[in-house]
C-alpha cells in the first residue's frame, strides 16, 4: 500500500479517530483482517464475524506491531473508528487504487476464474510488476485486500470478481474500477442462489457494464463460444475483442491436442501474430482459460511469441486443480478435487486418458475416483449418466463413484457402457474408496480423483500421497 498517515485514512473513510497520539503516524504494512497476520505498521480491520469478534484482538493486533486498527466502536487502542468496517475497508481500496493510477484488470464467469486469474498474472507480471489475487479471495473483503497490496511500482492489479446474486459485482466493479473486465462464461455455479443462468448472466455482465468507454481505453474481453458471454457486447460502451473457437474470435487456438503428459498443446493466433504453446497445467478446459489471458495480455501490448512462451511456462498457483503428484511407487494421483461441472469432468478424464496411454501397453492403470457434479438441477442424471459412459469410451480401467444418489447415476452410466465386473464400483464415502484403492494401486497407475466442492474428495488424493494418512472423520 502507500503510505497513508492515519489522518489520511481517517478522512478517506470519513472516520473518526479514537486513542491516536500521532495523526501523522503512517500505515507502513499490510492492511490485515486477521490479528494473527499483523506485521509492524499493519492497519487492522476489525471484523464481527458470527464466530469471533475482530474488535476483541484489537490489543493483540496493536501488540503485535499494528498502527492503528480500522473498527466499529473504539477498542482503548489507537483506531479510526468508522460505522461500517467493509464500507471503510471498500473506500480505502479504492482511493488508493486512483492515486497509484494502476490498470486494472478484472475478470468473473462461472467455471475457471482463479485459474485464468493464475494464468493472466503469470503472463502479465513477466512484462511488468502485477498484483493479483490470491487463491479465490473474490468478494466483498478479499478484494480491497488484494487492491490495497498494490505499490507505486504495480503496473497491472489482476483481480477476480466474484458473484451470488445481481449487483455483487456492481459493488466490486466500484471499489476498483477496471479498464479490462474479461468474462469466461456462464454456467451453473450458484445456480439455485441466483434463479436460472439468464440471471447469472445478468449477474456477470455487470462487470462490461462498468468499463470505461472505447474512447477511454475500455476493453470488454469475451468469450465468443459462450452465447450469453458473447451477447454481454451490447451492454457495454467498451471495445470489445472475442477469444475462443469461434472463426470471429480475435485470439484463438488451432490444432489442439493433449501431449502424452495430458498438458494442451495449440497454435496461438492473436492479431499480431501466430506462436505455439504447450501448457504445464493439465486438461483441456485450460485452453479456453489460457486464450483469455492471451487476449489480455495482447489487449496490453505484450507480442505473441512472449505470450506463448509465459503461457507454456506458467504453473497452477492454487491447489487442488489438476495438481499432478508421483509417488515414490511409481502411482500417479492427479488431485482435481477443487470443484468439477460436466465440462471440466470430460476434460479430466480426457487428460487421465492420455495420462495413462504410455503405461497401459506396459499394464498400468488409469483410475477415475469421481464423486457428484452439484448444482446440476433437472440435468443431472443424464449429466452423470454421460461423464459414466465417457469413462468407458475413453477405455479409463477402472471407475469409482463415491457417494449416493448421483454415483449411483455415474456407475450405472459405465455399466451400461459395457462396463462390467469390477471395472466400475460404486462405495458410499471417501473411506471406502480409500480402502480399495489402497488395496488395489500398482506402480504405473495414474488416479484422478475429482468431484464438486461439496464432496470434500481431495480427502481421498491426499490420504493417497500420505501412507500413513488418514480420512477425515475416521
Ligand atoms: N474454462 C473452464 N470451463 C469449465 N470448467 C473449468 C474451466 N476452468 C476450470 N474449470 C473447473 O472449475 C474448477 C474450479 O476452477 P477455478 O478455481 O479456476 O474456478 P473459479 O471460477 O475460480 O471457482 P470459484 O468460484 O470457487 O472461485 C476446476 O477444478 C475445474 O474443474
Ligand atoms: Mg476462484
Amino acid at each position: 500500500m502507500i503510505a497513508l498517515s492515519l489522518a489520511e485514512i481517517a478522512e478517506i473513510v470519513g472516520g473518526q479517530a479514537h486513542d491516536i497520539p500521532d495523526p501523522a503516524a503512517r500505515i507502513t504494512g499490510p492492511v490485515v483482517i486477521d490479528s494473527r497476520e499483523v506485521k509492524p505498521g499493519s492497519l487492522f480491520a476489525a471484523f464481527a464475524g458470527e464466530r469471533v469478534d475482530g474488535h476483541d484482538y484489537a490489543v493483540r493486533a496493536v501488540e503485535a506491531g499494528a498502527a492503528a486498527v480500522l473498527a466499529a466502536r473504539p477498542v482503548g487502542v489507537p483506531a479510526i473508528v468508522v460505522d461500517d468496517v467493509q464500507g471503510a475497508l471498500g473506500a480505502l481500496a479504492r482511493a488508493v487504487v486512483e492515486r497509484l493510477g494502476t490498470d486494472v484488470v478484472a475478470l468473473t464467469g462461472s467455471a475457471g476464474k482463479t485459474s485464468t486469474k493464475d494464468l493472466i498474472a503469470q503472463v502479465l507480471d513477466r512484462h511488468a510488476p502485477t498484483v493479483w489475487t490470491p487463491g479465490s479471495l473474490n468478494n466483498e473483503i478479499g478484494l480491497p485486500l488484494t487492491a490495497l497490496t498494490a505499490t507505486g511500482e504495480t503496473r497491472h492489479l489482476v483481480l477476480e470478481m466474484g458473484a451470488r446474486g445481481i449487483g455483487h459485482i456492481r459493488y466490486l466493479t466500484g471499489l476498483t474500477p477496471p479498464r479490462i473486465g474479461l468474462v469466461l462464461n456462464v454456467g451453473t455455479a450458484h445456480i439455485g442462489e441466483f434463479g436460472g443462468r439468464e440471471q447469472i448472466a445478468r449477474a456477470k455482465g455487470e462487470l462490461v457494464e462498468s468499463l470505461p468507454s472505447a474512447e477511454d481505453g475500455g476493453v470488454a474481453v469475451l468469450n465468443a463460444d459462450d452465447p450469453l458471454v458473447r451477447a454481454m457486447a451490447s451492454r457495454t460502451k467498451a471495445r470489445v475483442t472475442l477469444f475462443g473457437e469461434a472463426d470471429e474470435a480475435a485470439v484463438r487456438a488451432e490444432n489442439v491436442r493433449l501431449t502424452d503428459a495430458g498438458r494442451p498443446s495449440f497454435r496461438l493466433h492473436t492479431p499480431t501474430g501466430c506462436s505455439d504453446v504447450t501448457l504445464r497445467l493439465y486438461g483441456e478446459h485450460h485452453v479456453s482459460n489460457a486464450l483469455a489471458a492471451a487476449a489480455v495480455a495482447h489487449e496490453l501490448g505484450m507480442p505473441v511469441d512472449e505470450i506463448a512462451t509465459a503461457l507454456s511456462e506458467a504453473g497452477s498457483l492454487s491447489r487442488w486443480r489438476m495438481e499432478v503428484t508421483e509417488r515414490p511407487d511409481g502411482v500417479t494421483i492427479v488431485n482435481d478435487a477443487y470443484n468439477a461441472n460436466p465440462e471440466s469432468m470430460r476434460a479430466a478424464l480426457r487428460a487421465l486418458a492420455a495420462m495413462g496411454r504410455a503405461g497401459q501397453a506396459r499394464g498400468a492403470r488409469t483410475w477415475a475416483v469421481l464423486g457428484k457434479m452439484a448444482e446440476l438441477g433437472d440435468a443431472s442424471l443424464a449429466e452423470h449418466d454421460a461423464v459414466g459412459r465417457l469413462a468407458v469410451r475413453l477405455n479409463v480401467s477402472k471407475l469409482v463413484a463415491v457417494g449416493d444418489r448421483e454415483a449411483s447415476w455415474l456407475q450405472l452410466g459405465a455399466y451400461n457402457e459395457g462396463s462390467w465386473g469390477e471395472e466400475s464400483v460404486h462405495v458410499s464415502d471417501a473411506r471406502a474408496a480409500v480402502d480399495l484403492l489402497r488395496r488395489e494401486l500398482r506402480p504405473g497407475d495414474v488416479v484422478l480423483v475429482k468431484a464438486s466442492r461439496s464432496v470434500g474428495l481431495e480427502q481421498v488424493a491426499l490420504a493417497l500421497l500420505d501412507a500413513e494418512g488418514e480420512v477425515a472423520g475416521r
